[in-house]
């Protein structure tokens, strides 16, 4: 009996150690004290995810708007360096011995992105990110875009430690949280209005997705840019945001919404060129983007297999392209409406553009004089899964996008890819 009972205490006490009590514990993930020397620098260090508890509730910025553009969290399965800071921009880091390398090598993942003092992200209860394990996600790496470098440099000579704070917890949530991105290629002509969309159906044949919290992205051209499910012919909008305004993850506007199988995402970006030349998607502040994010969560642990949805974009796709699934006829008036105005914008482009596009589409019929290959092609593609052809056609135009020298691209390249377009 009092062996049996000694048992017991030990067992309990081994249970409690080795199960624990849930803890909670804050991480600060932040830069070690930078000087960049110029104006518009990316840098990037990563922590590995072994460091911290598996499940992060909570994202809180220690940043600035004066100093810091933006903060992005990203999930890499490989980092872009193995260096414990690295310049991870656009432009080569002059004067600073920093190597320039890519966010990920490879597995990449969006979780937190924070601008303009944006307040710090709850997520909702029981709601957390998964890292580590079979998450694909073995390395976190922050990158901290710097605006003003005027602190650092003599005679201030500051320092920075911007950065996220994680709160992370070992306690299993019911509900995983993860992030579907949305975005085009395509071109703006000059002086002109133009919708730059996108739109996939949602195949994941039993996941069923929350969306809680919405993300914009463009440069400088972007006026709005509006999110929605299609669910048998109805439009329902998920998000809509002056991109202008901070760019950070906001509520979605209509909360409870769900997405399952049969549903379609679609998403609009209305821009406005009044420059005097054409402005194209790229990675550089001088090009434009349009990204609509949707951060959703699950019950269990299983996230969407495909969380890319991109199409080519203006003047080769419009949702006139996408078939009558989407009823266009009930997508709503204020897609292009800029909320804080009222604003609305009608597109100018495709009208501009009508000849142009029918002589495009002219010479793309004169290039086609070897029916025989036709024919292998179409059987090649009459083959293929409709998740086949839609990843086809998105390889073809992150191919356009960003010109590989050749036309095999192995998961690595892709990923590197994906990394530098979804780089602000
Ligand atoms: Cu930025
Ligand atoms: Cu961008």
């Amino acid at each position: 009996m009092n062996i049996l009972l000694v048992c017991a205490c030990a067992l309990m006490s081994w249970a409690s150690s080795v199960l624990g009590a849930p803890t909670t514990k804050a991480v600060d993930f932040l830069m070690p004290d930078v000087q960049p020397q110029q104006p518009d620098t990316y840098l990037c260090r990563s922590i590995d995810v072994s460091e911290l508890q598996p499940y992060i509730t909570e994202f809180i910025p220690n940043a600035q708007k004066e100093i810091a553009h933006h903060i992005l969290l990203y999930g890499c399965t490989d980092p872009g360096s193995s260096d414990p800071l690295w310049n991870c921009g656009e432009m080569a880091s002059t004067g600073s011995d920093l190597k320039s390398a890519s966010v990920c090598a490879s597995g990449f993942h969006i979780l937190y992105a924070w601008a303009m003092d944006a307040p710090k992200l709850k997520l909702p209860k029981d709601v957390a990110f998964k890292v580590g394990g079979d998450t694909g996600i073995n390395k976190l790496v922050l990158q901290v875009h710097y605006k003003n470098v005027s602190t650092f440099l003599p005679p201030e000579s500051k320092s920075d430690s911007s950065g996220i704070t994680l709160v992370t917890t070992n306690e299993p949530k019911a509900r995983t949280a993860g992030v579907y991105l949305m975005d085009t290629g395509g071109t703006i002509p000059a002086h002109s209005i133009e919708y730059m969309e996108t739109a996939c159906p949602f195949r994941e044949p039993t996941l069923e997705i929350h969306p809680f919290a919405y993300r914009t992205h463009s440069h400088a051209l972007g006026r709005v840019i509006s999110g929605y499910r299609v669910r048998d012919g109805q439009w329902t909008e998920i998000g809509r945001m002056n991109p202008q305004n901070p760019q950070m993850f906001y509520n979605v506007t209509t909360p409870g919404i769900t997405v399952k199988k049969g549903d379609i995402l679609a998403a609009r970006c209305t821009m406005e060129n009044n420059l005097d030349h054409d402005v194209s998607i790229g990675s550089t502040q001088k090009d434009e983007m349009c990204n609509f994010y949707i951060m959703y969560f699950v019950d269990g642990d299983k996230l969407v297999s495909d969380s890319f949805c991109a199409k080519p974009g203006p003047p080769n796709w419009y949702f006139t392209d996408y078939g009558n699934a989407l009823n266009l006829e009930a997508m709503p008036e204020t897609a292009s409406t800029v909320p804080d105005s009222g604003r609305t914008l009608i597109a100018t482009a495709q009208e501009l553009q009508e000849p142009e596009r029918l002589e495009m589409g002219r010479e793309l019929e004169e290039e086609d004089e070897d029916p025989a290959e036709d024919e292998v092609l179409d059987k090649f593609v009459a083959g293929l899964s409709p998740r086949e052809v839609d990843a086809l056609v998105n390889e073809m135009m992150m191919s356009e996008r960003y010109p590989a020298s050749n036309d095999v691209m192995d998961d690595v390249k892709r990923q590197e890819r994906l990394a530098d377009v979804y780089e602000w």
